[in-house]
């Protein structure tokens, strides 16, 4: 189970723990970069530049909330996995668990004596929070898939896509910019 205030700093390194995130990244982008078809409902540019940007805004959000900013980044890092890495966008979050495990497989065999691994607990916190993303309008009681919902509407506004009315996404967005101090109402 995962709970809200108990993530050990890791010793030894200075400024934010967030280097397993980095890695995941950098495992991602060795993927990415092999993909070779062309034919995408959404473009692997798009992908890659929600993927890094929700992963940056999430961990700001996490501070501000409480929670963990290294799972929260990996949370939206692995959000839209499944797009990224076919180019196919229906049920994408449900779709996602098997690059999820994959990936964090692949982290956790190589990088054992360099790097914590990423824990059980924590996998199935990602792939829960990203199997129910793309609802916005439920509110989840994992605060990490919370987190997800609202971080991914305002990502999207940010790069100018406009929030449909019964979407879900546009309260989460409003109350973003409330609880940020930033005044800016999405209408
Ligand atoms: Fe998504």
């Amino acid at each position: 189970m995962i709970s809200k205030n108990n993530w050990p700093i890791e010793k030894g390194r200075k400024g934010l723990s967030v280097w397993r995130l980095n890695r995941i990244l950098s495992i991602i982008h060795e993927r990415a970069k092999k993909l070779t078809v062309t034919d995408r409902e959404i473009p692997i540019v798009w992908s890659e530049m929600h993927m890094y940007t929700t992963m940056q805004l999430a961990k700001l959000v996490a501070m501000q909330r409480g929670l963990n900013p290294e799972l929260a980044g990996l949370v939206c890092a692995f959000h839209d996995i499944y797009t990224l890495l076919t180019g196919a966008h229906k049920d994408h979050g449900l779709l996602a668990k098997q690059y999820i495990v994959e990936i964090i497989t692949e982290y956790n065999e190589n990088t054992r004596d360099e790097l914590s691994p990423i824990t059980d607990d924590e996998q199935q916190c990602i792939i829960e929070s990203v199997k129910v993303h793309s609802d916005k309008q439920t509110v989840e009681e994992n605060a990490y898939a919370e987190l997800l919902k609202d971080v991914d509407s305002l990502d999207s506004y940010l790069a100018g896509f406009t929030p449909g009315r019964r979407s879900g996404r546009m309260p989460r967005i409003n109350s973003l910019f409330t609880s940020l101090n930033i005044d800016h109402t999405v209408e």
